[in-house]
């Protein structure tokens, strides 16, 4: 019994909530919610998300699918400057003005619903996660530097870059040598200085 007891804890503790995290599909009613706020979204980005001559598309954007902390800033800061989505830079004039107005649960169920439509899959947002980040509201619009680099973000041509911060490019170039082999080589100068001062 001790033994069952002791191999069902840490079973319950760590692997159940952590794979029942990730299986979860988004909640049919907070789906629903989120569409109905989507239609303030759709003005701009059109009703599937594909993007219309006033703003850049949500399907499919790294940063619809990318760290939550963004989405939720962009809503309640709003964003201005060039961006690139999906490899072009994009750049309206006046940008996305904040959407602060919601309430916490209506802005996770937007957020949740363009996580999980027009073929994005991303995890849910909760009301938490909104109401954590609302000391941001009254803040002025983003930029692009004000933002977390999503994975794969796809940085479009020099050429047609204006004047993107060099925050972007620093963390998209590659890094030189792994930063262990660096590691190993001090420690083996370091061993063989040892070494021939003990000779010497
Ligand atoms: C009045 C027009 C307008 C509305 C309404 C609007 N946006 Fe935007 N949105 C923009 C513009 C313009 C940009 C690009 C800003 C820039 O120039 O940097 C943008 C950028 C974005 C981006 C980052 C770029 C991308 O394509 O992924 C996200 C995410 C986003 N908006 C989400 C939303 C959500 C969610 C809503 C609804 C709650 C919304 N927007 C409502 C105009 C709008």
């Amino acid at each position: 019994m001790k033994i069952f007891a002791a191999l069902l804890i840490p079973v319950l503790l760590g692997i159940a909530p952590a794979s029942a995290v990730e299986a979860v599909p988004p909640d049919a009613e907070v789906m629903k919610t989120g569409k109905v706020q989507f239609m303030i979204c759709a003005a701009c980005h059109g009703q599937t998300g594909a993007g219309t001559a006033a703003a850049p598309p949500l399907a499919k954007s790294e940063w619809v699918n990318g760290p939550v902390e963004n989405l939720i800033r962009i809503q309640l800061r709003g964003l201005v400057g060039p961006i690139p989505v999906k490899g072009e830079m994009r750049e309206y004039a006046g940008g996305m003005a904040p959407l602060a107005y919601q309430s916490d649960d209506q802005i996770a169920a937007v957020l949740t619903y363009v996580r999980n439509s027009f073929g994005n899959s991303a995890p849910a947002v909760t009301a938490e996660q909104v109401k954590a980040l609302r000391s941001e509201v009254g803040k002025p619009q983003l930029t692009l530097a004000d933002l977390a680099m999503p994975e794969g973000l796809v940085m479009p041509g020099s050429t047609t870059t204006p004047a993107a911060p060099s925050k972007v490019y620093d963390d998209l170039k590659p890094s030189g040598f792994p930063k262990w082999i660096i590691a190993a080589a001090i420690v083996l100068l370091g061993a063989l200085v040892w070494f021939l001062k003990r000779k010497g």
